[in-house]
């Protein structure tokens, strides 16, 4: 299957965990998942102007990064945030928990965080090393050390194709389904709570999967319609059937009352953190669409140009 961008879907599948995705797997564009609240908050944080978001995966690892960047470059003082959680609290000694409603553009604008939370920012760092992709070095190169180039005695790897990848939320939903068409093939992966796989993400995913086959639907293509995996085909029956319960003034109080439910909300509205499934189910609130590139979250590039820079 080719992978250049300006196409159009040809298959897709959802993951409602990052555990079910198979060792490998490269397909041109995936989207993480993590509604509660993960991938919605850092929406929302470059929404607010941060400059990049970069996912770690322990907290001490993001303490001793910051330390590691302020000591090398103390310019960077003051630049640098934590964010995130652990058991849905911030975690001791950060600067931001993971509130969507924490990352306000005083708080974050031009600001780099290094965020790390239980689920979300884990299903990224573990796609990316069970995909056989590198974040370090470009496609096809060998790794750098010091001395002669090993360049000039080995013959170059074979260059794989970078999959592109991006973050999803309700907020941004539907920039995310205008920039997701592009690619050929898309996986989605939903980073689930705690093991479990968790309604609001499949949810988000049937949303998006609905949105990307409205054209084979109402008749307007041609072209043969994409293929769907199971999970894919449920995650669509599953949004296409709570659209079918609400009417356009209840959509967003009834998703509202759906993440409030789900196995993600339970967590939140015990911890008394409901004014984050509000702001997660605010629907098609906002442009950014955010996307990981060599270890650093960003606004994304324009569908086509290179990936990684701000359009
Ligand atoms: C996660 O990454 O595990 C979630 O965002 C958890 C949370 O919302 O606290």
């Amino acid at each position: 299957m080719s992978q250049q961008i300006g196409e159009f879907p040809e298959r897709i599948d959802v993951f409602p965990l990052p555990d079910l995705v198979p060792a490998g797997y490269r397909p041109a564009a995936v989207l993480f998942i993590d509604v509660l609240r993960a991938t919605t908050t850092v929406t929302a944080a470059l929404a607010a102007g941060a400059e990049k978001v970069i996912p770690v995966m322990e907290p001490d690892q993001a303490l001793q990064m910051k330390r590691l960047l302020e000591k090398s470059d103390p310019a960077k003082k003051g630049s640098l945030l934590l964010g995130g959680e652990r058991k849905g609290v911030r975690i001791e000694g950060f600067d931001l928990g993971n509130s969507p409603a924490d990352y306000t553009p005083e708080r974050v604008a031009g600001k780099t965080i290094l965020f790390s939370t239980t689920n979300g920012t884990r299903a990224i760092l573990t796609f990316e090393r069970n995909s056989g992709q590198n974040s370090e070095r470009g496609e096809g190169e060998l790794p750098r050390r010091g001395g002669p180039s090993l360049r000039q005695s080995a013959p170059p790897l074979p260059a794989a194709p970078r999959t592109r990848s991006f973050l999803g939320s309700f907020l941004s939903a539907r920039a995310l389904a205008g920039r997701l068409r592009a690619f050929p093939t898309l996986g989605i992966v939903c980073a689930g709570t705690d093991l479990h796989y968790t309604e609001e993400d499949i949810l988000l995913a049937g949303l998006l999967v609905s949105r990307l086959l409205r054209p084979w639907e109402t008749g307007g293509e041609s072209r043969p319609r994409p293929l769907l995996n199971v999970q894919a085909e449920t995650a669509k029956y599953l949004w296409e059937s709570f659209l079918e319960s609400v009417t356009p003034e209840t959509l967003e109080k009834r998703l509202y009352e759906k993440l409030l439910a789900s196995r993600g909300g339970e967590n939140l509205r015990r911890i008394h953190l409901t004014e984050d499934i509000r702001d997660a189910a605010r629907l098609d609130t906002l442009e950014t669409v955010p996307e990981y590139t060599f270890g650093t979250i960003a606004p994304a590039a324009e569908p086509g140009s290179a990936p990684g820079k701000e359009s």
